[in-house]
C-alpha cells in the first residue's frame, strides 16, 4: 500500500511573515493519518516549515539543492544543510528549473544522489511539452528524464523516493491533464521503473500527477490506480485550499 501524497510546491511565492500566516492557519487541521501532506517553499522559508513540521503532520520539501555538501558554490543551497534543517524532501528537475535554469537531466540525477547521501528523499519532476505530446513523443520524452535520473541509485533508495509527471502544458494554465491521460503515462512511468529494477520497486515508488491539480479535480486523479497523489503549485498556496486538498479522502 501506498501513503497518498498531497505535496505543495509555493515556487518564488510567500515570504517568512506570509509563511507564518499560512502555517497559523493550518495547524491542528492536517490529517493525521492516511496521507502525507508536504510543503515545497523557498529556501527562506524552509526554517519555519521545519519547526511547523516539529509538532503537526506535515512533511518539509526545499524546491532545490545543489549537489556538493559544501564548498566555495555562491548562492547554492546545500543538501547537508538542508538536512541538518530536518527537511524531508527536495524537488528535482521542476520543468521550471530544466527551462530558466538549464539544469540538465546529469544534475538532477547528481541531486538525487546527494539528498539520498543526505537521508532526504527526492521529488523527481518529469513532463513532456504540448509539441512533444502532439507529435507522439511524450512517452519516449518522459521515459528517457527517469531513467537518466535514477541512473546508480538502489532499488531500496528508489523505492523510497516519489517521482512527480507534470506535463509541461498543464502547469499554471488551468488546463489539467484529464484523470485517465495522467493515469496512462503515470502507468507508463512505473513500468519502465519495473523494466530498470523490478516489479516490486516500482510498485513502491510514488507516483504524482501535477499539473492545475486543485480541490475540484484531486478526488477524481487520486482514484486512478497508478496516481499516489498531487504535486500542486498555484492551489498550494491558500491555506483553505491545501487542507482540501490534503482533506481529500
Ligand atoms: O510543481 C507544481 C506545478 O508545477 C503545478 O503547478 O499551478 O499548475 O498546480 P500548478
Amino acid at each position: 500500500m501506498r501513503t497518498p501524497i498531497i505535496a505543495g510546491n509555493w515556487k518564488m511565492n510567500k515570504n517568512p511573515q506570509e509563511t507564518q500566516e499560512f502555517l497559523e492557519a493550518i495547524k491542528g487541521k492536517l490529517p493525521e493519518s492516511g496521507v502525507e501532506a508536504i510543503i515545497g517553499a523557498p529556501a527562506i522559508d524552509l526554517n519555519a516549515l521545519t519547526w511547523f513540521s516539529k509538532d503537526e503532520p506535515l512533511k518539509t520539501a526545499a524546491e532545490n539543492c545543489y549537489f556538493e555538501d559544501a564548498g566555495a558554490f555562491t548562492g547554492e543551497t546545500s543538501p547537508k544543510a538542508l538536512s541538518d534543517m530536518g527537511l524531508d524532501y527536495v524537488i528535482i528537475g521542476h520543468s521550471e528549473r530544466r527551462q530558466y535554469f538549464a539544469e540538465t537531466d546529469e544534475d538532477i540525477n547528481k541531486k538525487a544522489h546527494a539528498i539520498l547521501k543526505n537521508n532526504m528523499l527526492p521529488i523527481i519532476c518529469c513532463g513532456e511539452t504540448l509539441e512533444q505530446r502532439e507529435s507522439g513523443k511524450a512517452e519516449e520524452w518522459v521515459t528517457g528524464q527517469i531513467e537518466n535520473a535514477v541512473k546508480g541509485i538502489s532499488d531500496d533508495d528508489l523505492a523510497k523516493s516519489v517521482v512527480a509527471y507534470e506535463p509541461i502544458w498543464a502547469i499554471g494554465t488551468g488546463k489539467t491533464a484529464t484523470a485517465d491521460q495522467a493515469q496512462e503515462m503515470v502507468h507508463v512511468i512505473r513500468e519502465k521503473i519495473a523494466s530498470l529494477y523490478d516489479a516490486d520497486t516500482a510498485d513502491k515508488v510514488r507516483i504524482l500527477y501535477g499539473g492545475s491539480v486543485k480541490p475540484a479535480n484531486v478526488k477524481e486523479l487520486m482514484s486512478k490506480e497508478d496516481i499516489d497523489g498531487g504535486l500542486v503549485g498555484g492551489a498550494s498556496m491558500d491555506p483553505e485550499s491545501f487542507l482540501a486538498l490534503a482533506n481529500f479522502q
